[in-house]
């Protein structure tokens, strides 16, 4: 166990010390679109110097803020795998281009094509615990889950409410349909040169005891077969605008494609929404899947056929239910 530790200590300390040794790249992000609104999140600083507000409040936005930065805290109880929001939602989630996460503030409630109903911000964020965190998310009006809404809605303070064309909002900015000449070969090449230093060569991470050191891309540690970023354009996107960490700007357009392809074609736990075959819920979840590789064939499997649900006991979360005002 010890030795072990130290094995990914070392690793660890390699990694950071061949990107330190890597020239600058400059961080080169989208441009806003012409009309977009774009709105730019409080910072902790403004939150510990608002002298208006209320300390109690104060408390229960630095608690969902807690909870956001290390979600891990909550491991086997809300959370199977080894994300925190922040994984994604880099930063503090207040970046945009990164998944800003106060949208859902002002925006919601609003219908979602992902479940077919109208969903409130408490629902979002039960969105991201069941799939993102392969998780059990906490109970609506519960402290957590008031602490979390509580942060989301801060980071939108000064936001226009029912705006829907967000400047730097999500991860999707090349474009939804993969280009045709995207290659997993280039892809799983591309992986190996800029991404296993950190996320390791099986895409499992780097760990320091219990303690994740990078987190893992695949497998049972990872994102599940129904999280937003099995989306192959969701993760080009993301790839291309943050990754790889400390050279921001590095890859091609055409390198992100094909390593989120190759990324997004490694197995991962069981998608929460499946009927008992990949292929059969591929199609009935299609317009989402119609942008992921599950239930689709490589090497002659089908991805996602199978019963894994990863760390987590259960399939399906109670949360995830159908609503409607019929
Ligand atoms: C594995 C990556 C990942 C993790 C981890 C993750 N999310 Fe997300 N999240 C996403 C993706 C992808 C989207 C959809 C973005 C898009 O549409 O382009 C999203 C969207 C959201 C949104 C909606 C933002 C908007 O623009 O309306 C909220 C709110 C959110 N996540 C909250 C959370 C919370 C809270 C956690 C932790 C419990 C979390 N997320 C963890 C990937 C992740
Ligand atoms: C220097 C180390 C490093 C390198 C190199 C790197 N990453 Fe990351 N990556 C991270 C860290 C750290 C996070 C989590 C960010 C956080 O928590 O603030 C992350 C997060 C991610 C995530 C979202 C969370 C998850 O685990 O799914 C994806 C996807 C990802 N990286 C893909 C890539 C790809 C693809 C490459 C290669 C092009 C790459 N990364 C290179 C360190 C790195």
């Amino acid at each position: 166990m010890f030795k072990s530790t130290t094995a990914v200590v070392t690793a660890t300390l390699l990694a950071s010390a061949a990107y330190a040794q890597q020239p600058e790249v400059p961080v080169n992000l989208p441009a806003y679109k012409e009309g977009q609104y774009v709105h730019q999140a409080p910072t902790l600083d403004d939150l510990m110097n608002d002298q208006k507000m209320n300390p109690e409040l104060r408390k229960v936005i630095l608690r969902g803020r807690d909870i956001f930065m290390n979600t891990q805290q909550f491991r086997g109880k809300y959370v199977f795998n080894d994300m925190n929001c922040k994984s994604c939602h880099m930063g503090e989630g207040r970046m945009n281009w990164s998944g800003p996460v106060w949208p859902a503030a002002t925006t919601l409630p609003d219908y979602r094509g992902k479940n077919k109903h109208v969903n409130s911000l408490e629902e979002r964020i039960v969105g991201c615990f069941s799939f993102s965190m392969n998780g059990k998310p906490p109970e609506y009006g519960s402290d957590d889950m008031l602490a979390l809404a509580a942060y989301h809605q801060w980071l939108a303070k000064g936001a226009k409410v029912y705006e829907t064309n967000i400047g730097g909002r999500g991860f999707g900015h090349l474009g939804r349909d993969m280009p045709a000449d995207i290659s997993y070969d280039n892809g799983a090449q591309v992986y190996q040169q800029q991404c296993a230093l950190c996320h390791g060569a099986d895409g499992q991470g780097q760990h320091a005891g219990d303690k994740v050191v990078f987190p893992p891309l695949w497998g049972d540690r990872s994102y599940n077969w129904g999280a937003g970023m099995v989306r192959v354009y969701t993760a080009a996107s993301f790839i291309k605008n943050n990754m790889p960490l400390g050279k921001t700007g590095a890859l091609s357009e055409k390198d992100a494609w094909d390593v989120a392809l190759f990324v997004n074609s490694q197995e991962r736990p069981q998608d929460p929404r499946y009927t008992g075959d990949a292929k059969e819920t591929r199609e009935k979840y299609l317009n989402f899947h119609k942008y992921s590789m599950y239930g689709t064939e490589r090497d002659g499997k089908i991805l996602g056929q199978h019963d894994n649900t990863g760390e987590k006991p259960f399939l399906k979360p109670d949360l995830l239910r159908p609503r409607n005002f019929d």
